[in-house]
């Protein structure tokens, strides 16, 4: 009869602790209870659909309220801008980040985001590789809230003139924006290739492409160095050399890339969905003859960098509890569905893929499915600013010309060995 009375006592702590649970949230704002107002920081809203989410919850929750920080749209100057008030003396304004996904390791390891319980989150409703980067070693530091695959963007207008399909393969692509771009007075190719994270990733889809990887081991071994690294950086840096992918290219963020395709410029760019909604929208040149495919490989479609961002939890919030609840309301079926409609953003809830409202309306949503499930994180390091800024540098001098891919390779192994052993 032991086990009966343990379990009888195991109940009643656990009726206790769970009636004390509910009691406190009950009382918003109240010392201790860990629920009150909130502020949410986050990088530029480009689609400008955040606030009517958030509006969403203001309304049903008056006693924990959510203000919403806009930082800057580059995700590099918006990772600096939170961790100078992460480090500051009252420790931050925050209590919610959405964060990069490739921070989360940084954050966790510096210990600006606390440890989230898995049981509160939806996380097997997500597709499967968006949940690895939101966890560092081992546990969950965040909770993933969009997901972003890059994709091609193609102009079928031009292609369908040419009967051609869009291409598959890098040999395809670079054979059109060499030989048909210019027939239609327009430049080949572009992704995003200015010195910040996006060349990162550009950098790091030209590689995973190619079957290299950069580093292993959540970041303690440095992988690079290989030939299939360098056929990757050397896809990139013939397209320069060569002219099918413009100068301006090695300026263009996003938002510059997506313009030079809206306005008619490219025949391809490799940019996220969202400049896809775009260039098919209301004053786009364009609008209406642009598709999207999977980006090309060397022999067929290549590896995507999964992006999008993770909401976290600062680790000196003094209301947590509101905070979860924030994410698992921002992470809800409704929700995310206004993510893809409102926002333009892909959502991180699997089934939404599989809505055939949705797919009518999104029509890239199987393509980007397919691009998601099969893309590979950035390398996972706690010193991941460092990593990044190590690739964006060496790639970039590689783009100008200023070394080969070989070296550019031998370059960055030799970098990367340094800041990993730091
Ligand atoms: C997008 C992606 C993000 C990536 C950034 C690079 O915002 O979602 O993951 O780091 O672009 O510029």
């Amino acid at each position: 009869m032991r086990w009966a009375r343990a379990a009888g006592r195991g109940l009643l702590v656990l009726v206790v602790l769970l009636s004390g649970y509910v009691f406190a949230g009950a009382r918003a704002d109240v010392p201790g209870t860990g629920r009150g107002p909130l502020t949410l920081a986050t990088a530029g809203d480009l689609t400008g659909y955040l606030g009517s989410l958030l509006a969403g919850w203001n309304r049903t929750h008056p006693g924990e309220k959510v203000t919403l920080v806009e930082l800057p749209d580059s995700t590099d100057e918006t990772r600096a801008q939170m961790e100078t008030d992460l480090r500051g003396e009252d420790r931050g304004r925050f209590d919610v980040l959405n964060i990069d996904v490739d921070w989360t390791s940084q954050f966790a390891a510096a210990g600006w985001i606390r440890p989230l319980p898995r049981e509160r989150f939806p996380l097997r409703d997500f597709l499967p590789p968006v949940v690895g980067t939101a966890t560092y070693e081992g546990r969950l530091y965040a909770v993933p809230y969009v997901t972003n695959a890059g994709l091609l963007l193609y102009r079928k207008d031009v292609l369908a003139k040419e009967g051609l399909p869009p291409p598959r393969t890098w040999a395809e692509l670079e054979r059109d924006a060499r030989t048909v771009a210019p027939k239609y007075g327009l430049d080949g190719y572009a992704g995003q290739l200015a010195p910040y994270e996006g060349l990162t990733v550009n950098a790091a889809e030209a590689v995973y492409s190619a079957g290299g990887t950069i580093l292993g081991d959540e970041g303690k071994r440095v992988t690079v160095d290989s030939a299939a690294a360098r056929e990757g950086i050397d896809f990139l840096v013939r397209g320069v050399r060569e002219g099918w992918i413009p100068k301006q290219a090695l300026t263009y963020t996003e938002e510059e890339s997506k313009q030079a395709f809206e306005d008619g410029h490219l025949l391809f760019l490799r940019n996220w969905p969202y400049a896809y909604v775009a260039a098919n929208g209301a004053g786009s040149a364009v609008a209406g003859e642009v598709g999207a495919v999977r980006l090309p490989g060397p022999d067929g479609p290549g590896t995507s960098v999964l992006g999008g961002s993770n909401l976290a939890v600062t680790a000196h919030t003094r209301h947590p509890d509101s905070a979860e609840r924030l994410i698992a309301y921002l992470t809800s079926e409704p929700v995310q569905r206004q993510v893809l409609t409102r926002g333009a953003l892909p959502p991180v809830r699997a089934a939404l893929y599989d809505d055939p409202a949705l797919v009518r309306r999104f029509p890239y949503l199987p393509a980007l499915r397919a691009a998601v499930l099969s893309a590979a994180p950035r390398p996972k390091s706690p010193r991941y600013d460092q990593v990044s800024l190590v690739v964006q540098a060496v790639v970039h001098d590689a783009l100008t010309g200023r070394q080969t891919p070989a070296a550019a390779v031998r370059c960055l192994a030799r970098e990367l060995a340094a800041v990993t052993e730091r």
